[in-house]
């Protein structure tokens, strides 16, 4: 048996979703007649406390059809230079806006320094710099490990932000992973940004589909970006039945996945050549680094072959450059499959003889 671990995009429908796809009332989208997916936007709108929501194919065109909504041309977007939305999504937002990214480290947790984005923020009076019009923030955040922006740290940005006029948008691709670890609504996350991106194809396992959310001004614009974007959909309301599965029933077992998580993070660091700060294992994402004899990370090369050998004995990871291994829980997997990718990732240290 395979245990896939790579991300938690692998998460197959739930039985409930692939009946309510199967009954679902549809409708063409495009003119705003599809009932179900009508109703996946309110429920959408509802969860998260925003006025609007929009249903939109992928996580990518949801935030790039939220950039585009609240910038124009020449208008300069703040990203982190760990965020999704500068690293993996073909630069989209400028590409396709004419937004120039201003991009600010973030740290080891996912968070973006005040005084950088001070420094950074442009109000266009000097003519050699792009103004300001918004700012991209992540939560929880992929590549820092699954680690959470707390309401604190989200009111501390988005005030700085509104007080130079400038819009906050979160990627809040796994928002609900953030909420279930912090022990808040997700609408208490929501409040404190203009607009959000929500999946409902990673932890919520439904098969496709995102949401944007934000005011009814905002969501009418987005609806226009998707349509510029190819994202104006027909008979959406297969998938949008799925997706209000998700949102009804897949939010609750969350913390499963975010115990699974804890339970392999605490294994892995029992081995002395994984280099891993279980601490900062708080939803469904632990990265961690294989240290060689010399108590080095493996090369790039060197990592691709432990993961080919993990492969080898029915786990796969992925890795995030540099060394760093992800692996991610999700529904379909258990507290006993934990313990068989331990085991197999110990027999792949021994092949590799990093381990006795
Ligand atoms: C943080 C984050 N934002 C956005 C996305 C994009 O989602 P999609 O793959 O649906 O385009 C992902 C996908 O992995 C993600 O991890």
């Amino acid at each position: 048996m395979i245990i896939d671990l790579r991300s938690d995009t692998v998460t197959l429908p739930s039985p409930a979703m692939r009946e309510a796809m199967y009954r679902a009332e549809v409708g063409d989208d495009v003119y705003g007649e599809d009932p179900t997916v009508n109703r996946l936007q309110e429920l959408a709108a509802e969860r998260t406390g925003k006025e609007a929501a929009l249903f939109v194919p992928t996580g990518t065109m949801g935030n790039i059809a939220a950039v585009l909504a609240h910038t124009g041309r020449g208008e300069a977007v703040m990203v982190g230079d760990q965020s999704h939305i500068y690293r993996y999504e073909v630069g989209g937002a400028s590409t396709l806006g004419g937004s120039p990214m201003y991009v600010i480290p973030t740290d080891a947790n996912g968070m973006l320094d005040s005084r950088k984005i001070e420094t950074g923020i442009s109000d266009g009076s000097d003519e050699h710099s792009a103004p300001t019009a918004l700012l991209c923030i992540e939560n929880s955040h992929n590549r820092c490990g699954g680690t959470v922006l707390n309401l604190e740290q989200l009111e501390a940005l988005n005030s700085l932000a509104h007080s130079h006029s400038i819009k906050v948008h979160m990627d809040g691709a796994r928002i609900f992973n953030a909420a279930a670890a912090l022990g808040v609504p997700v609408s208490s996350l929501a409040q404190k940004v203009d607009s959000m991106m929500f999946c409902l194809s990673k932890g919520l396992s439904a098969p496709v589909g995102s949401m944007v959310v934000g005011s009814r001004e905002f969501i009418y614009k987005a609806h226009r970006m998707r349509k510029v974007l190819g994202g104006g959909m027909r008979q959406a309301g297969i998938i949008a039945a799925a997706g209000i599965v998700a949102l009804e029933q897949m939010v609750e077992r969350l913390a499963e996945d975010h115990e699974h998580c804890k339970q392999l993070a605490h294994g892995l660091a029992d081995y002395p050549q994984i280099e891993i700060d279980v601490d900062r294992v708080v939803t469904n994402i632990v990265n961690f680094a294989v240290l060689n004899t010399q108590q080095q990370r493996l090369t790039h090369e060197e990592t691709l072959q432990f993961l080919a050998k993990a492969r080898e004995h029915g786990v796969l990871m992925g890795t995030m450059g540099e060394g760093t291994i992800r692996a991610v829980t999700h529904y379909g997997l258990d507290a006993r499959d934990m313990q068989t990718a331990l085991a197999a990732i110990r027999r792949t240290l021994i092949d590799m003889q990093l381990l006795l």
